[in-house]
């Protein structure tokens, strides 16, 4: 098999190894034998199984300095010349604040049971702290869109924390290196469950904070990009570990009786493989991949600490390094005892896979995240990857990860917060994504595997209902079900072939029959190509207008670009 190595110190290259087809387990009670890679199963979630799609604030909002809202880092980070592909940022993106019920009708119309979305820290506190000053403007607009959402049977998901915080927290404090923002974040938290709660039953404290910590505060290719290399992204964390536990035991003590809801964590949880399956180094070294990310925030919040391996190794490190202390801070006894079982549900957030194997980084050559878990990661090239260069479509690996999360953390409720896949813009618009129907059909089936192996998965969030600004890639890489023509000023949204093709496992709670399930995609086709003419023709209108309004002559184009 050739698998190509994606080491972040070192250059891409390709490298021939073999792996064995022989599966084995990695953890006790999970049959890695039962998960046949390729193999299609034909059935139907549990009644009740809830189905959406989902958004973050910074996103898609835009908005981003109306009606009293405060800078959050990534307003900040987007303005400043070479941080974001093309120097694009969120200022406008899909205009969401302002088109929050034309979404909502096309939620409805795919017949959503839940829609996942964020709150604005800096929309509702402009300076990040309560006692300075809330803005009503702000509390308005969430008022309104869950409103809308409850007055069409859609339950709000809400994150509290989808990366966007506020300006002056970081300017003044130092933002998530300081644990001054465990409090902050708490009030803020307090006044969304005062205000928000009696409608909203799901919460979510963090989304995917290895990406604010690592990406943040270690590598710097997210806001407010600092490299603090081996230190930064560690004390980030243990502050949002805190900051989350926190809001738990505030909703715990303060809410829960009266509004009865839960309040959970959104994880990041790509899975690693083996590269060997006979290999102990290869099968420790594929744990601990995990573990470095899934466990790192997931051990604590069900088990009270970090996982015993992250322990040993970054400690190992920075004693060989000649620190004092381990660059992972620790909790005290304390600490830990209220950490501990501050999960209601688990929020997965998954996309791929990597083939994970040993590899040795020398302590003496500075430290850091990566290098602290002596692994590489590797592909393999024949994954179809037809978006982010991230992004590898593994469906195998899905119910591996969710098998992974029912056998370490004793079966939680799961709700899958995101999964979906991402296209580059290469040549002329294409609305019918073939790829992204192949991708959902393939990982909803896997997810229901994992359903059927017993593992407690609630709903499941499609990523992302519109295409919007991905972070440091800006517009460069689309996931939406829906197309946004950024550059018409009025971001109409386009039905992508996948609409169908998602609407279809909806309403049809599942895979119900071989025959049925064969003729989804290319009904959905059908539909696309109109959709694609529409955009052409629209896109030629407003390239006229632009021009009619520029004093140049009439002339059409001979064929659309993007
Ligand atoms: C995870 C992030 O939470 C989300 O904002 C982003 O769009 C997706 N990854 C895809 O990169």
């Amino acid at each position: 098999m050739l698998l190509q190595w994606i080491l972040r110190p070192c250059p891409v290259f390709v490298l021939a190894l073999c792996v064995l087809a022989l599966c084995v387990s990695a953890s006790e009670d999970f049959d890695w034998t039962k998960n046949q890679r390729g193999s299609f199963f034909y059935g139907t979630f549990p009644t009740g199984f809830s189905w959406g799609a989902g958004s973050s604030a910074y996103q898609t909002e835009g908005a981003w300095d109306k009606d009293g809202k405060g800078m959050s880092i990534w307003d900040v980070f987007s303005h400043q010349k070479g941080k974001i592909f093309l120097n694009d940022t969120a200022d406008h993106s899909c205009e969401g604040y302002y088109k929050f019920k034309e979404d909502i009708a096309l939620m409805k119309d795919m017949k959503f049971n839940h829609y996942r979305f964020s709150i604005s820290w800096p929309r509702i506190l402009p300076n990040g702290i309560k006692n300075d000053h809330i803005n009503e403007k702000g509390i308005k607009y969430y008022d309104n869109l869950i409103n809308t959402l409850l007055d069409n049977n859609i339950t709000p998901i809400v994150t509290l924390y989808h990366w966007d915080l506020p300006q002056v927290l970081e300017e003044k404090y130092g933002g998530w290196q300081n644990v001054s923002m465990v409090n902050y974040f708490n009030d803020f938290a307090n006044l969304c469950f005062e205000r928000f709660g009696n409608r909203v039953k799901y919460w979510i404290t963090f989304n995917n904070p290895w990406s604010s910590a690592v990406e943040g505060y270690e590598t710097g290719e997210h806001a407010p990009g600092l490299k603090l290399r081996g230190t930064g992204a560690y004390k980030a964390a243990h502050h949002m570990i805190k900051a989350h536990a926190k809001v738990w035991h505030t909703y715990d003590t303060q809410w829960r009786s009266k509004q009865r809801g839960m309040v959970g964590i959104s994880l990041s949880a790509d899975w690693g493989e083996p590269v060997d399956v006979t290999n102990q180094r290869d099968i420790e070294a594929a744990e601990r991949y995990v573990q470095f990310y899934l466990g790192w925030f997931a051990t604590p919040v069900f088990n009270g600490d970090y996982p015993q391996v992250m322990k040993d190794y970054i400690g190992r490190k920075s004693a060989q390094q000649g620190l004092g202390t381990s660059r992972l801070p620790v909790f005290s006894t304390q600490e830990k005892s209220y950490i501990k079982g501050t999960c209601d549900f688990l929020g997965i957030g998954h996309f791929t896979t990597r083939y994970v194997t040993q590899k040795n980084y020398p302590p003496g050559r500075g430290s850091s995240y990566f290098t602290d878990r002596d692994l590489a990661e590797l592909v393999d090239p024949r994954w179809p990857d037809p978006g982010s260069e991230w992004l590898y479509s593994v469906p195998w690996g899905f119910r591996r990860m969710l098998n992974f999360v029912r056998s370490q953390y004793g079966n939680p409720m799961i709700y899958v917060t995101e999964n979906g896949v991402s296209e580059k813009m290469r040549g002329c618009t294409d609305l019918c994504d073939d790829w992204r129907m192949q991708y959902f059909k393939e990982y909803i089936n896997e997810m229901l595997k994992a359903v059927k192996d017993g593992v407690n998965v609630k709903g499941y969030t499609a990523w992302s209902l519109l295409d919007k600004f991905e972070w440091d890639e800006g517009y460069s890489e689309r996931f939406g079900l829906y197309y946004v023509d950024f550059r018409n000023k009025n971001k109409p949204r386009y039905p992508k072939a996948s609409v169908q093709y998602y609407k279809r496992i909806i309403s049809s709670n599942g895979f119900p029959n071989q025959r049925e399930v064969e003729s989804w995609k290319r009904k959905a086709t059908e539909t696309c190509s109109s959709s694609n003419q529409l955009l052409a023709a629209a896109r030629r209108k407003s390239q006229q207008e632009n021009k009619e309004q520029a004093g140049m002559p009439k002339v059409w184009p001979v064929h659309d670009e993007v």
